[in-house]
């Protein structure tokens, strides 16, 4: 048995549209952040007894159309690396899952790497990033901690797509608003296949992706808040633009959704220092300044994240820190 933890990240500059659906190859790069309060712990040892692959999430029988998805997955790995066994594999989540908390992220980078370190390899870091882009796009990032890059890549086999650190240490803090727990009606690849398929409004998403993406490097690297914190909510709003464009519309906000996110808005106004982005799902997650060395809020985001957690639309929160990369537990390295 091998346990391991990866953490889940949150696109600063986001993933949607893909290439090629079946290699899970995207139409455009993205930029994330790796979160330490979110994260998957996953069990997983080969039995040479079991007629099936076995998952148990959060302690119970998963459902079918998730063993099938995870096993689908061993399935590629079993057939690349000559391997046969089927595994046992226990996953279980520090937060709700399906609820656009990028649990997918780190349930399909925990499952890589202690899938193939189960198999008795040691693969690089990019490597297993890459496998397990083919899990969850967007799981590539969560191998890394920290600031994380995906490029897109060009080749049509995928071996140039896979996510990097970017190697920037700015401690900013994201606050993870949970409106919902429920399961979302549209799950992210269905919301982004819609959206290349039938949106006008997706041509001109691809198109300001690039200088997105430059920009927020740049902005990332000068350590300037209010360039990255507006540009990231711009880029998520333009996403979710997207989507909504789309026939029949991709809609992802509730009510509670929008409330909050008037609520950035006029918080901003009164001179807080605080940002919004948001994934397949109607949860907001915010971005704030770094806490002071000592780890002490500083009182203006202490008053920012007192007004926030305060909205009764607000069932549960996470304040995180920046995420390390993902990482074998057991057996002891
Ligand atoms: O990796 P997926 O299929 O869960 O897609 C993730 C899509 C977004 O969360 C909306 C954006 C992103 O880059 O994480």
């Amino acid at each position: 048995m091998i346990t391991v933890r990866a953490h889940s990240n949150i696109a600063l500059i986001k993933y949607w549209g893909k290439r090629d659906a079946a290699l899970k190859l995207p139409l455009n790069g993205s930029i994330s952040l790796t979160l330490d309060q979110l994260y998957t712990e996953t069990r997983l040892g080969y039995d040479p007894s079991l007629r099936r692959d076995q998952l148990f999430l959060n302690g119970e029988p998963a459902s079918e159309s998730m063993r099938q998805r995870v096993s689908g997955f061993l399935d590629l790995l079993r057939s690349h690396f000559g391997f046969q066994h089927f595994a046992e594999v226990h996953s279980h989540n520090s937060f709700p899952t399906g609820a656009g908390l990028a649990s997918s992220a780190s349930a399909f980078a925990a499952l890589a790497l202690a899938a193939t370190t189960a198999q008795g390899l040691q693969l690089a870091p990019a490597e297993v990033s890459r496998w397990a882009r083919q899990g969850s796009g967007s799981a590539c990032r969560s191998l890394f901690g920290g600031f994380v890059e995906w490029r897109a890549g060009e080749r049509p086999d995928g071996q140039d797509s896979f996510a990097q650190p970017l190697e920037i240490a700015w401690p900013v803090q994201m606050l993870v608003l949970v409106l919902q727990q429920q399961h979302k009606a549209v799950g992210s690849g269905d919301g982004m296949a819609r959206t290349v398929a039938s949106s006008p409004l997706y041509p001109g998403w691809l198109a300001s992706i690039e200088a997105d993406l430059a920009d927020m490097r740049a902005s990332l690297q000068a350590q300037d808040f209010e360039a990255v914190g507006s540009l990231m909510e711009h880029n998520a709003l333009k996403m979710h633009a997207s989507a909504l464009a789309a026939r029949p519309a991709v809609l992802y906000w509730q009510p509670e959704t929008l409330a909050i996110l008037h609520l950035i808005w006029q918080l901003r106004a009164e001179g807080h220092a605080c940002y919004a982005t948001l994934d397949a799902g109607p949860n907001v997650k915010v971005l704030l300044p770094p806490a002071s060395p000592a780890m002490q809020q500083t009182p203006a985001t202490q008053q920012t994240i007192e007004r926030l957690i305060a909205h009764p639309a607000v069932q549960q929160h996470f304040l995180c820190q920046m995420g390390p990369a993902a990482q074998i537990l057991e057996p002891n390295p």
